[in-house]
């Protein structure tokens, strides 16, 4: 039998050979050592693409400490694998809270003068109860929706004390990774977990952000009639013209079978709609805090809670059972293995290639979030263009002079 290490060391091959752009990178980092003398803390997801782009970031000469975002993302063996290339690795799976950030301030203790964050708890850690080490912080980069509007809130409030490059917002991740990554993964998350049929099935989906347009346009396909919940008007409008039905939550509730939720917000669903819902109805959260399904409300109202299967939650409601993926956390890596490869490639590259631009301008940015470099988003597409082997067209020059042009008319 393989022991745990190895199953997590083949893991990690498997995600490697499927991330040429972070290949190629790497290769440049190994001849070049751009992060040399330099140490990165790391509170990511920990599975077997977040190792690969800790071997890159290690291969540019860069010391690495990681430990997980989320308690139940984190892959046992892969934590191994990690320690077994002496990367220290704090991550547990299904760790207490007090774990997660004891493991946190573990990572702190090695004085990463970057971080890369998912969800910006390194950056919170530093700026609560770890200042001491704000001096020596180059800068740090986040990769997600909700990191990236907290941070925002904190350079709004003049609280940001290093400058963040918001690597969620690079077209080469958001377009792919919120999208086709959360679409694909999620439904995976949600199948593999209970293996019901989608097809015939009334998907509630709340909010129509990229990550909502993707499981929308993913359960679609399976064959669901797709229900889309916003706050928003004109992405209502949108949703709507993209072929799926808009209705309030409370209207939703009534009908859905499953529930997905993916708004970044608390309270999204909660006692109001619990009650309205059909028995056997599933719930998942595929945003990134276990905070918009209200399970402790639904704690609340359950005379009996019991697993049935692995990652559900059965909650008896006098006649009813509701169902609660993966604890409410975000069901694709949860229940999951998180976004497939080919997607991480991307959004990792941008994070390898945006860790390198901190070091290199040093001292150059302001106290603020940052959006990744147009060259960087540009460059990643372009690798992975070419490792798909397509070929684009380029303008010609006449072309070049007419799009920059004002005097060309009718
Ligand atoms: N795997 C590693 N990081 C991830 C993320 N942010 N989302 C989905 N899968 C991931």
């Amino acid at each position: 039998m393989k022991s745990e290490a190895r199953q997590g060391d083949l893991k990690i091959e498997w995600a490697r050979e499927h991330m040429p752009v972070l290949g190629e990178i790497r290769k440049q980092f190994d001849k070049d050592k751009p992060l040399r003398g330099h140490t990165i803390g790391m509170a990511l997801h920990v599975e077997a693409k977040t190792a690969v782009l800790v071997e890159t970031l290690a291969a540019g000469g860069a010391k690495v400490a990681i430990t997980g975002c989320n308690p139940l993302s984190t892959q046992d063996d892969v934590v191994l694998a990690l320690r077994k290339r002496d990367i220290p690795c704090y991550a547990k799976h299904d760790c207490s809270t007090e774990e997660y950030y004891h493991a946190i301030d573990e990572v702190l203790n090695h004085g990463p003068d970057v971080t890369i964050d998912d969800g910006a708890d390194l950056i919170f850690k530093i700026h609560s109860d770890r200042k001491e080490l704000i001096p020596d912080i180059i800068g740090a980069c986040e990769e997600t929706t909700t990191g990236v509007h907290r941070l925002r809130a904190m350079q709004a409030e003049g609280a940001l004390k290093f400058p963040v490059i918001a690597v969620n917002d690079a077209k080469t991740k958001y377009l792919f990774d919120n999208r086709y990554g959360t679409g694909q993964s999620t439904l995976d998350g949600i199948i593999r977990t209970t293996n019901l049929l989608i097809a015939g099935k009334n998907v509630v989906i709340a909010g129509y952000g990229w990550c909502g347009r993707g499981v929308a346009m993913r359960a679609k396909g399976h064959g669901a009639d797709v229900i889309v919940t916003e706050i928003d008007p004109v992405r209502a409008l949108e949703a709507r013209m993209d072929g799926y039905r808009v209705m309030p939550m409370k209207e939703a509730a009534k009908i859905g079978d499953i529930f997905i939720t993916t708004t970044g917000n608390i309270d999204v669903i909660t006692k109001e709609h619990f009650k309205l819902m059909k028995g056997g109805a599933v719930l998942a959260n595929a945003g990134h805090f276990d905070v918009e399904i209200n399970l402790n409300q639904l704690r609340e109202m359950a005379t009996d809670i019991r697993e049935i299967r692995a990652n559900i939650d059965e909650y008896v409601l006098g006649d009813r059972k509701l169902y609660v993926l993966g604890k409410g956390r975000l069901v694709n890596l949860a229940t999951g293995d998180g976004h497939p490869v080919e997607v991480m490639d991307m959004s990792f590259a941008n994070q390898a290639l945006c860790v390198r631009y901190i070091i290199e301008h040093r001292g150059e940015l302001e106290n603020n979030v940052y959006s990744v470099p147009q060259e960087i988003d540009e460059l990643v597409a372009r690798l992975k263009l070419k490792f798909m082997d397509i070929q684009i067209d380029q303008m010609s020059g006449e072309q070049k002079r007419y799009v920059s042009g004002w005097k060309y008319g009718t």
